[in-house]
């Protein structure tokens, strides 16, 4: 007798549903996150390897370039730079073609992506406490518990692929990713928002309101629950509740796209 267990059409149609709703929104994130990479060549790159560094200046910051603040300077210019280093590494990490084919690569991009990842929590750390570049106290509270999350989550990914437990250490590294792009998804959660309400719609001018509220701890937040409903709804049985996750994905990919349009146009792109 056979023990082979047959997954019934309707639910093997519907992993295929789910698993094709959560590489669309790779594929979304993936060309948006190349967006903000190319931004921060462009302009901070550009700028800082031409010694014109006033000009990190030339659009809006809270504290960028500040006369005589060497060691503020100099940490923020790494922040910067580093944040192309950590996004490319971020994205080279989830491409399964790499993991597959060249697991040395992905060894290593691993580390330098862990590591870097928490230089930025630290040097983000820095800035806003040391330096105190914040807008409002509920805003820097929000962006510290992604530091810490990021600096929590990379231990346990770093750990885990030392002990070579490679199924935690998967789920963990993407737990990362998620967090790591936290200042990613709040510009596309901004400018999404700023698209479907055709205006600011509630957002102020220091953060601090229940919108921006929604949207500073939201941008690592929903990303996170979203991510763990999709590893509950992967290991379940349900059919029903397989689709019902692809949908929630398909509509995060689609206000993604929107505001990935509206950093590029109007974000991002004016500063160029
Ligand atoms: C780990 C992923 C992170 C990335 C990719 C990243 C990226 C960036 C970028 C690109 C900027 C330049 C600002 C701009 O042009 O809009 C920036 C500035 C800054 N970042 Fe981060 N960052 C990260 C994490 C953090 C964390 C965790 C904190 C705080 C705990 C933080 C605090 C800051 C501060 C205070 C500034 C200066 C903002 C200003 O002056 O307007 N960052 N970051």
């Amino acid at each position: 007798m056979s023990t082979t267990v047959q997954t019934p059409p309707s639910r093997g149609l519907a992993s295929k549903a789910l698993r094709w709703s959560g590489m669309l929104w790779f594929i979304v994130a993936a060309v948006g996150q190349t967006g903000f990479i190319g931004f921060i060549v462009a302009f901070y790159g550009v700028r800082t390897v031409t010694g014109d560094f006033s000009g990190w200046n030339d659009k809006p910051l809270i504290d960028g370039y500040i006369e005589g603040d060497d060691t503020g300077n100099l940490i923020f210019a790494a922040h910067v730079l580093l944040a192309a280093v950590v996004t490319l590494g971020g994205l080279m990490q989830l491409l399964p073609a790499i993991r597959r084919r060249l697991p040395g690569l992905h060894r290593w991009t691993g580390r330098t992506f862990l590591v870097i990842a928490g230089f930025m929590a630290l040097s983000g750390i820095w800035l806003a406490l040391v330096r105190g570049t914040y807008l409002s106290v509920i805003s820097n509270v929000a962006i510290l518990i992604d530091a810490l999350l990021i600096l929590v989550f990379a231990g346990f990914a770093w750990r885990n692929a030392i002990k070579r437990r490679f199924e935690p250490h998967r789920i963990w590294a993407m737990r990362t990713f998620m967090v790591v792009s936290g200042v990613w998804f709040l510009r596309v959660g901004l400018m999404g928002w700023v698209i479907v309400n055709q205006g600011p719609a509630g957002l102020t001018k220091d953060m601090s309101g229940p919108i921006d509220s929604l949207m500073t701890f939201g941008s690592y937040l929903i990303p996170l629950t979203l991510l763990e409903l999709y590893f509950a709804v992967q290991r379940s049985r349900g059919g029903a509740l397989k689709i019902f996750a692809a949908l929630v994905v398909v509509a995060a990919a689609a206000y993604t796209a929107l505001g990935v349009v509206g950093t590029v146009a109007f974000m991002w792109g004016p500063c160029l």
